[in-house]
């Protein structure tokens, strides 16, 4: 559902530009890039918060309906999709000229090289723990647990992408947006700290649940 919301909506977008042959430089694109690249950092830091819940609701005990879990999982992906969207905008952009090898690969950006390479890793942490979601039943827990930390990773370095590389990181609402989802995330990560270990048999049900 989400991926048709977003696939939709790109392709409005998009088709027209790709079959009208190179585009003029014009503001619409700029202005979405901007507003796929708010929407992926909101939904990546809910997707993270979310996660974080679930497990110190788990530790203190509590049992979570299937639906927070479903959830937790939609927004993961609306997530990447809303990225995917994010680097589309930019490649159909011709301001500033990016292939498709500098989406994907942090080489030669010609834009704030650092900021924008830092994005492209943010972009494959991502990847590697959605990937590794869907392909939970093929791992060992212990692996896709490992790889699941990755989801740290990604909201750290879109955070840094976003404050070095965005045209609108010194303006007070984003700003406020990368202190409200800092102060979230590190809120919830001395939560989870606190929480402690999982209670016995914790282990066990989270592995189980995991699986489902
Ligand atoms: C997890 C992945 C990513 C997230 C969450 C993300 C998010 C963001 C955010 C929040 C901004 C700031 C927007 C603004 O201030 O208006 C931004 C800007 C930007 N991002 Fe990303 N990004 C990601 C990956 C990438 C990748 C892989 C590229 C590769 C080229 C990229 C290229 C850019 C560029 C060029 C800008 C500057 C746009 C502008 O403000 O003019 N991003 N991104």
């Amino acid at each position: 559902m989400a991926g048709l919301v977003v696939a939709g909506g790109m392709g409005i977008v998009a088709v027209p530009y790709l079959f009208s042959g190179p585009a003029t430089p014009g503001p619409l694109l700029w202005y979405l890039t901007r507003a796929t690249a708010f929407a992926a950092y909101v939904t990546l830091t809910a997707a993270v918060a979310l996660g974080m819940l679930r497990v110190v609701a788990r530790r203190a005990g509590e049992r979570l309906s299937w639906v927070v879990d479903e959830l937790h999982q939609f927004i993961s992906t609306l997530a990447l999709l809303l990225v995917l969207a994010h680097l589309l905008s930019i490649f159909l952009d011709p301001f500033i000229p990016f292939t498709a090898a500098n989406l994907l690969l942090p080489l030669d950006e010609p834009y704030r090289p650092l900021a924008v390479r830092l994005g492209v890793f943010a972009f494959y942490a991502l990847v590697l723990v959605l990937a590794s979601s869907w392909l939970r039943r093929r791992l060992r827990y212990g692996t896709w647990r490992a790889l699941h930390y990755l989801g740290f990773v990604a909201f750290a370095l879109a955070t840094a992408h976003g404050v070095l590389a965005g045209s609108d990181a010194g303006e007070p609402w984003m700003r406020g947006m990368y202190v409200g989802a800092g102060s979230a995330i590190a809120f919830l990560t001395l939560a989870r700290l606190l929480a402690g270990t999982p209670r016995a048999g914790g282990e066990r049900i989270a592995q189980m649940s995991s699986r489902r």
